[in-house]
């Protein structure tokens, strides 16, 4: 059994997991969000600095929680794309200072690759074969898996232009709603009618591609055309978009004959995305695994978990001179 030490830090998340076999055993998070807030945006420099000055408590907390000492730790593993250049190199620093400093292999982690590994962590195992619905602020892309450490990714889907959760921050500009916008629009939506107004719904039964751009213009001149009610606008774009990213997801898994249905990143914590792909993966037969919102968004479990798999399959480590890949491919 291994001991795996994650390390996160391509956005704006200071995220440290630990994780054995499976396992989480501890983990901590601190997020710079708030100092971004007011620029409406993630400040790469910004993030750097928080991630700098937030690690080391970080990682003294998940130890605590965790309940073990640096010592029992077999390995550390660290996102190295894609994401911030400027953020994924201060994690990379610190993971290799400790790989150092301890004598511990190294392994470097595809982002994406973390989100997914992140719900075997609260559902176990994956089967042979699944589809991942990954839905976040830099990411929207639809992935089929088989064996996480051993087989390619191979992408089936990616958006063309905006990623869902940047269209809901957008959109929450627009409509006068603090930063981040999903959870401000999740809560808007609540009060509102989801058939208000009929957004656009683009390319929605053609190929696995997504775009969000037209359904932000639509809702922008929607506004413009003079004050409706901010509910009923956030729950018919809310709509709008889970009923894109839910439709697609079912049609991938009914196209490529694949029963479970995986659905990660930040905007997976939305309520009504969660409703609408249960009640659709239920009316196909399909299994679908949704994890706890923490899990959801970054973390460093998710990057341990993933550090885990490596190793159980027998990967080489990655070399200290491991550099940041910003935009890594799958
Ligand atoms: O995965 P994540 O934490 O970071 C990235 O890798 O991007 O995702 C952040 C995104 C933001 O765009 C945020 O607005 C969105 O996830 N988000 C939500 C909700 N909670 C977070 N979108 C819709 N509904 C939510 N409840
Ligand atoms: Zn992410």
């Amino acid at each position: 059994m291994a001991i795996v030490l994650g390390i996160e830090t391509s956005c704006d998340e200071t995220g440290v997991g630990i994780v054995a076999d499976g396992r989480l055993l501890g983990a901590a998070l601190s997020s710079s969000m708030d100092e971004h807030a007011r620029f409406g945006g993630v400040v790469p420099e910004i993030a750097a600095r928080a991630h700098l000055e937030a690690m080391v408590p970080c990682v003294s907390t998940a130890f605590e929680r965790a309940g073990i000492a640096p010592s029992d730790v077999d390995a550390i593993a660290v996102t190295s794309g894609p994401g911030l250049a400027t953020a994924l190199q201060t994690g990379l620093a610190a993971a290799k200072a400790y790989a150092l400093a301890w004598n511990k292999p190294l392994y470097g982690v595809h982002h994406l690759a973390g989100h997914v590994a992140a719900d075997t962590l609260e559902h176990g195992p994956l089967p042979p074969r699944s589809i991942a619905l990954i839905v976040s602020g830099g990411h929207t892309s639809l992935l089929l898996l088989s064996d996480l450490a051993r087989d390619p990714i191979v992408h089936l889907g990616d958006t063309r232009d905006d990623a869902a959760g940047e269209a809901f921050d957008k959109v929450a500009r627009i409509l006068g709603l603090p930063y981040p916008g999903g959870p401000a629009i999740d809560r808007a939506a609540r009060d509102g009618d989801p058939t208000a107004f009929p957004f656009p719904r683009a390319m929605l039964d053609s190929g696995f591609d997504f775009s969000f751009s037209g359904l932000k213009s639509a809702v922008a001149r929607h506004v413009g055309q003079g004050g409706p009610a901010v509910p009923d606008v956030a729950a018919s774009f809310q709509e709008a978009v889970v009923d894109v990213l839910t439709r697609k997801a079912v049609r991938s898994c009914r196209e490529h004959g694949v029963d479970t249905l995986v659905v990660v990143g930040g905007v997976a914590a939305n309520r009504r995305l969660r409703a609408l792909a249960a009640e659709r993966c239920a009316e196909a037969g399909i299994t679908l695994r949704i994890p706890a919102p923490s899990l959801c968004t970054d973390n460093g479990a998710m990057i341990a978990a993933v550090g885990d798999l490596l190793i159980a399959a027998g990967a080489e480590p990655s070399r200290l001179d491991l550099s940041a890949d910003p935009s890594a491919p799958l």
